[in-house]
């Protein structure tokens, strides 16, 4: 039976299923987490053969140490896994205390360094966004100047769109560089215009044995900046059709590039309209939103417990079969407090809801999210269908009809 220590099996929401999927695989599975384990959701306590709480998960030498000391572990760790960004190099340097396989802290850094990474890619001949590190106002100014306008102004390890700043001209940048002096080095990127995709994977050995495009709409800048606007994200039932091809491959020669071994990637990349592809980011774990559950339902399997055999195991059992378009919809509410009504949902369902397979949107007196903060915002709605037209009429119909209002 192989051990597996899982940092953070508890947070964020979607870890206490790739936790339960080990437990299905067989695994035995070891928890490190900072919270009370009482405070873990039940799935998780039932999958468990062990919970390590430390002190804080960012005394990086400290849980290590602790975890050296702790009985459970004693027999050997086959292997470290973590699924949450923040949480990665911890991961790491607890392969290497423990002689784990898998990323090591030297593999991991580009993962988790914009800049380092695009300098991998740069390297290796992928195409990235023209780009500089800039540490200070003065340098932001020069590389602005270097880059050109439009350009991007963002961190070099962000989450989330925070603090990503698109600039058209010199008064945008004062207020740009102004707005991210907080921050202790930027990157400056080219601006590249056109649609957004994902490619995600789970992958064995630095291949991808499951694979998912998604599609952004509209792009997450637009997405994050426009409170008024219904984000979708669209799992794609054709990955392999002609248009996404370039960035497909981009993303096989990402993995290969960055020495990625075995787990779940996320990477976004572009598609100009002139069809040239350009690579976004990479994260070394899952998207979040719920955009696992997605890939579920474009498919009828258990992503979660897919990757869990393949990290185990060093294979991906699910049957692929992909038969749905699935969208996600994330509901924003207007006004402020609490939910206190949803209008045309339920002339919604009866136009579509043999279509809507998760309602997860915000019931009646609950409190608004802070939609700045998560994707989730107020709630989502998962639709799917078979044709990707219809699947996206639907999800635009749902964005423009159904709105919740709070008060
Ligand atoms: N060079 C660029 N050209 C055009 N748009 C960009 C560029 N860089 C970032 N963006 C926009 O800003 C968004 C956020 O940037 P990025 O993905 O690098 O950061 P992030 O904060 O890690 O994102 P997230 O956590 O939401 O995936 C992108 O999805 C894209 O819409
Ligand atoms: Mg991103």
């Amino acid at each position: 039976m192989k051990t597996v220590l899982f940092v953070s099996p508890g947070y964020p929401s979607e870890m206490p299923h790739f936790v339960r999927g080990l437990g299905e695989v067989g695994a035995r599975v070891l928890g490190v987490g900072d919270g009370p384990e009482r405070g873990l959701p039940e799935r998780v306590q039932g999958s468990l053969a062990g919970y390590l709480r430390v002190p804080s998960l960012w005394d990086e030498a400290g849980v290590v140490e602790a975890v050296r000391e702790w009985p459970a572990a004693a027999r050997g760790v086959d292997r470290v896994e973590c699924l949450w960004e923040p949480g990665m190099l911890l991961a790491a340097r607890l392969r290497e205390a423990l002689g784990a396989p898998g990323l090591s802290v030297e593999r991991t850094i580009p993962f988790r360094d914009k800049e380092r990474m695009k300098r991998a890619l740069d390297a290796a001949g992928i195409r990235t966004p023209r780009h500089l590190a800039a540490r200070g106002q003065a340098a932001i100014w020069e590389a602005a100047e270097r880059i050109g306008f439009p350009l991007i102004v963002k961190p070099i390890a962000g989450a989330g769109s925070a603090d990503t700043h698109r600039v058209e001209d010199r008064e945008e940048l004062a207020s740009a560089a102004a707005a991210v002096r907080h921050l202790e080095e930027v990157s400056v990127e080219e601006f590249v215009d056109g649609e957004e995709y994902t490619f995600d994977t789970v992958s064995i050995g630095g291949v991808p044995a499951y694979y998912n495009v998604a599609w952004y709409r509209p792009r997450p800048l637009v997405a994050r900046t426009n409170e008024w606007i219904s984000p979708q994200v669209v799992a794609l039932r054709h990955p392999d059709q002609r248009a996404l091809a370039g960035g497909v491959r981009m993303g096989y020669a990402v993995l290969e590039a960055l020495g990625f071994e075995s787990g779940f990637t996320h990477m976004e990349w572009y598609l100009k309209s002139d069809g040239e592809v350009v690579f976004g980011e990479i994260g070394g774990r899952p998207p979040g939103a719920h955009q696992v559950d997605q890939m579920n339902y474009a498919c009828d399997i258990d992503v979660f417990r897919g990757w869990a055999a393949a990290v185990v195991a060093g294979r991906f059992e699910e049957p692929v079969r992909r038969r749905f378009n699935v969208v996600n919809v994330y509901k924003r509410a207007e006004g402020e407090g609490r939910i206190a009504r949803i209008d045309g949902l339920d002339e919604f369902r009866r136009r579509h809801g043999g279509a809507i397979v998760w309602d997860n949107l915000l019931p009646v007196g609950a409190a608004r999210r802070n939609w700045k903060q998560t994707l989730v915002s107020d709630g989502f709605l998962v639709l799917r269908h078979p044709d990707l037209a219809t699947a996206l009429a639907m999800a635009d119909e749902f964005g423009s009809e159904v709105r919740l209002y709070a008060a």
